[in-house]
């Protein structure tokens, strides 16, 4: 390194210090609530707060998490699920309720520091099968007349969360992205529309997915890092799939004239476990990376200003669907209990820190009996469903942590999984009498035997969740359509 490119070289750090002395302006993350044993709302405000989240994302405007947000300094998006579309935006009146009893009751009775209205989620993913397609647009504009009349337009800013299948790319390169023709003049509408009241876009970005599908994606690309063969776009470099995607984004709206819409990511991540791809080291890298990048405030080549950007997820979510894959439940930074999964440096000298005050179940678990032998290899292999369809076995499959187990701690793994997910109730671990109780813990590193968290002795928390199974919450199943073979 000459002098004079190591001066530049100081510089830029020195800059970049700065930068992240400024105080990493927002952190954001996605809060989803679809775990048979929720964290009270308490203590996942506390883990935001220790570790520098400012921003936090709903799925719903779920009561409990609503009310331990008020006065804690995080600002709050709340979603609205695809299947309340419908209602809102056939009546004006029921946006109108929606917004007093989910919106403004929060802001007012418990300084709950709302600044967004997600609408919908992914509403035009390719699975839906266009049924949100006439909903959400009318949606869109009674949920704003609503905040608009509850006095709420300036302070509570509109955003419908998109997949990135909604845009794709003729040249294969960034700079030719388009929306998809058949929901153009939709986009153009509901675009319009949002920049006229202050909103702005949210657009979900799975680079996991990206690799996870396509054997030939190039791994490095994935990871912010394919300097080795990045994508030449003109006069602008590409060395990572994020901002490749973002930037195809961009295009598409500067196509329709909208190059200045503000742009929020909605949801990005790496899960841990589930697939091949999913792992510890995969995710620290992914992760890291990224939140340099937010801490250092880096944009896109073709969008210097940093967009806001949610990581998905907070904790790991055990009741989420498997359809897309068994890493959906592993996409936390978190585990579910709120504890640490891998280090993290979250910027401003602050290393990621656990959740304080969980309770657990009693220190044992449920495993095979030694001695029930193979008599009945089909009651045994029904046994192990049943555990599966009630437990949650997404990390025994290939790939996984606890794919190298042999079948007999294969059975324990299943017989203990449902025993937790149960409350360790004593029928819950019977199995025919093919299942004892045990006080030795009989994890496998790295497959780990959980104990579930006590939820009856955690911290009052009055709220009540729901959840549903079939509630599909960053859930993307369809690929950033265009970009992976613009791949290299
Ligand atoms: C408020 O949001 C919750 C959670 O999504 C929903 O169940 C409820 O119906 C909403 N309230 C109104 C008045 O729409
Ligand atoms: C990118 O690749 C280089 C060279 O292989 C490596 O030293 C660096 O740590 C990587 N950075 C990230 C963010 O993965
Ligand atoms: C372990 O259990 C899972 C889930 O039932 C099953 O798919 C897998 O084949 C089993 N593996 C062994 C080694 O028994
Ligand atoms: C486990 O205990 C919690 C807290 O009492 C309760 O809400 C939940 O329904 C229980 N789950 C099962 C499967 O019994």
């Amino acid at each position: 390194m000459g002098q004079i490119s190591s001066f530049l070289f100081v510089f830029l750090c020195l800059l970049g210090h700065e930068g992240l002395a400024k105080g990493v302006s927002g952190l954001a993350v996605n809060w989803g609530l679809q775990s048979t044993h929720p964290l009270p709302p308490d203590i996942l405000v506390r883990l935001l707060k220790d570790n520098g989240f400012n921003k936090v994302k709903l799925f719903e405007a779920d009561p409990g998490a609503l009310r331990a947000l008020g006065r804690s300094g995080i600002q709050v998006m709340v979603g609205i699920p695809n299947d309340m579309l419908a209602s809102l935006a056939s009546a004006v009146g029921n946006a109108e309720a929606w917004v007093q009893q989910n919106v403004s009751n929060y802001i007012s009775n418990h300084g709950t520091d709302i600044r967004a209205v997600a609408i919908g989620n992914e509403p035009f993913l390719k699975d839906y099968k266009d049924q949100f397609v006439k909903t959400i647009f009318p949606a869109l504009e009674n949920i704003q007349a609503a905040l608009i009349k509850a006095g709420l337009g300036k302070q509570v800013k509109a955003t419908i969360p998109l997949n990135a299948d909604v845009y794709g790319t003729d040249s294969g390169l960034p700079s030719g992205g388009y929306f998809r023709p058949e929901l153009q003049n939709l986009m153009i509408n509901i675009i319009k529309f949002l920049q006229d009241n202050g909103g702005f876009l949210t657009i979900n970005i799975y680079p996991f997915l990206s690799l996870q599908a396509d054997p030939n994606f190039p791994k490095e690309y994935a990871f912010f890092n394919n300097t080795a063969s990045p994508l030449v776009d003109g006069s602008v470099v590409y060395t990572n799939v994020y901002d490749a995607n973002f930037d195809t984004l961009i295009s598409a709206l500067e196509k329709i004239g909208f190059g200045r819409m503000p742009v929020v990511i909605g949801e990005v991540g790496w899960p841990t476990d589930g697939d091949a791809s999913a792992n510890i080291d995969n995710a620290k890298r992914f992760t890291q990376a990224l939140l340099d990048r937010v801490i250092q405030g880096q944009g896109s080549p073709r969008r210097r200003t940093p967009p806001d950007v949610y990581i998905f997820s907070l904790v790991d979510e055990d009741h989420k669907s498997t359809l897309p894959g068994n890493f959906e439940r592993h996409w936390g930074i978190f585990k579910y209990d709120g504890s640490i999964k891998y280090p993290l440096d979250m910027g401003n000298g602050r290393t990621i820190v656990p959740a304080k005050g969980v309770k657990y179940l009693a220190k044992q678990w449920c495993v095979m009996s030694p001695s029930a032998g193979v008599s009945d290899p089909n009651t045994l292999a029904q046994s192990i469903t049943y555990a599966c369809e009630n437990g949650d076995c997404t990390s025994l499959g290939y790939g996984s942590s606890c794919s190298n187990l042999d079948a007999q701690s294969n059975a324990s793994y299943a017989f203990n999984t449902y025993f937790q997910t149960m409350n360790q109730s004593k029928g819950a671990c019977s199995f025919n009498n093919l299942a004892v109780i045990t006080t030795v813990d009989p994890s496998k590193p790295p497959c780990r035997f959980e104990i579930m968290i006590d939820t009856r002795k955690q911290k009052a928390s009055p709220s009540v969740y729901r959840s549903s199974a079939s509630k599909i919450e960053g859930v993307v199943t369809a690929l950033i359509l265009g970009i992976v073979g613009l791949i290299i």
